[in-house]
């Protein structure tokens, strides 16, 4: 069992943190907020995140984890040091490293001989080799180790991931970090560190490639008659494609797939390759924003200015609180535009604070369907599709939904006597 020093406790670093202390590490995580430390050194978890409060309650109560301010503090004793660090997109569209540069700067001079520095940022490629130049140390190792964690389901991708990747120069460094994750039941993928951080934003971009390739299906399934979920069940089935990642919605969004892309366009712009399959994707997203209006345009009979729109949901998926680059957020912003007035309800947010102005916010489903014009469902959160929607519809001005997320059952909305739109269902 290893000594782990953890900065950063946002979601990648606290789920890091609490999983290698769960695996049996004593690990101490670095955070600058000293009252998130306080919280969570007192059990309390700031973000919604699956099985996270448990397993923290766990490591505090068997003392092999412990939250400190500051990098200096957590790394004096560690054998290995993980980065967990923000990496947003800068005003270039390129990744902004600077946290990371600021925390080596601040223990390069104290971590111990012979440890090994482990980056799980998502970072451009190259920044593995800028750390080590940037530590100016030769008895401490560089490792890339790209997280693959989805917000919501951070614990179980830790601990039962598909892969693990480890990208190393030395080949006794990548074995040490590889021993870390004895106990997890994946295969290792141990490569170059270029390839580690190319696989990171190679991952991100299929997947949000593949959620805007079946929006367009759902877009081509309307114009030629065809069922988007028949079409998808007879493609996932194919191996090479899988069924996973192909459920038609808003758009992506979020806190990496934006960035990513972004990133991994200027990155390849930077190295001489014109990425334009994925400048093309990031631009099918944004029109995914514009059909979803369009969409609901059709419905009212081109009636939006002055309209009350319900927005049910906020998140940029279900079973998170993130409101970060929510597709449902941009949908929202673009009818505002229209002149609608737009009244939300999300499970997960109870403030108007993190809202953009113009959004009011309602404590339930009923409060926000009365005298509403149309329900645009943006996030699939499942009380929506067990709502009663039989007595919801009496309170609507005008029976209307449209389902941007397929969460609803066509047909028994239309026998309800809606007037109902979705994604590519017929
Ligand atoms: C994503 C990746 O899935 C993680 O593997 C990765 O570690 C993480 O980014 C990161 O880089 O940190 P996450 O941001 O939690 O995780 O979001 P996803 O669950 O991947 O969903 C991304 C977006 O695609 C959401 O807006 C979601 O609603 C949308 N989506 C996803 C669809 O519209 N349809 C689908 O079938 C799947």
């Amino acid at each position: 069992m290893n000594t782990v020093a953890v900065i950063g406790a946002g979601y990648v670093g606290l789920t890091t943190a609490t999983c290698l202390a769960h695996l049996g590490h004593t690990v101490t995580c670095a955070d600058i907020n000293e009252t998130r430390v306080d919280e969570l050194n007192n059990g309390q978890v700031p973000i919604h995140e699956s099985r996270l409060p448990e397993l923290l309650q766990d490591g505090l109560f068997q003392q092999t984890l412990k939250f400190v301010v500051g990098a200096r503090q957590a790394v004096t004793n560690s054998e290995f040091v993980f980065l967990c660090l923000p990496t947003p997109q800068g005003d270039d569209g390129r990744a902004d490293i600077s946290a990371i540069s600021q925390v080596i700067e601040e223990i390069r001079e104290i971590i111990p001989a012979g440890s090994i520095i482990v980056n799980k940022s998502t970072t451009p490629v190259g920044t593995n080799a800028a750390i080590q130049s940037l530590i100016q140390r030769d008895d401490v190792a560089v490792v890339s180790n790209p997280e693959f964690l989805r917000e919501g389901v951070a614990v179980t991708d830790f601990l039962q991931p598909d892969r693990i990747v480890i990208g190393a120069t030395d080949p006794e460094a990548a074995q040490k970090v590889t021993s870390l994750y004895n106990g997890i039941d994946a295969p290792i993928i141990t490569v170059d560190p270029a390839s580690a951080e190319t696989i990171k934003y190679a991952t991100n971009s299929f997947l949000a490639t593949k959620v805007s390739f079946v929006n367009a299906l759902a877009a081509v399934c309307e114009a030629v008659g065809a069922d988007i979920e028949s079409v998808t069940r007879g493609l996932g089935s194919d191996q090479r494609i899988g069924s996973r990642f192909l459920q038609p919605g808003p758009g992506w969004g979020g806190s990496c797939f934006p960035k990513d892309m972004q990133a991994l366009v200027r990155m390849a712009d930077d190295a001489g390759y014109q990425f334009d399959l994925l400048r093309a994707v990031i631009e099918a997203n944004e029109q995914q924003f514009v059909r979803i209006v369009s969409k609901a345009e059709q419905l009212t009979d081109d009636k939006l200015a002055g309209a009350t729109i319900t927005l049910l949901g906020l998140t940029f998926k279900a079973h998170t609180d993130d409101l970060r680059n929510s597709p449902a957020i941009e949908v929202a912003n673009l009818l505002s535009a229209k002149g609608a007035r737009l009244i939300a309800y999300d499970p997960m947010v109870d403030s108007e604070a993190a809202l953009p102005e113009g959004i009011e916010l309602a404590q339930n489903m009923e409060q926000a369907l009365a005298d509403s014009d149309i329900a645009v469902i943006l996030t699939e959160w499942p009380e929506f599709a067990r709502a009663n929607w039989g007595a919801l519809r009496d309170s609507m001005n005008a029976p209307r939904v449209l389902d941007a997320r397929n969460a609803l059952d066509r047909h028994a909305m239309l026998d309800l006597g809606f007037q109902y739109d979705d994604l590519g269902r017929t």
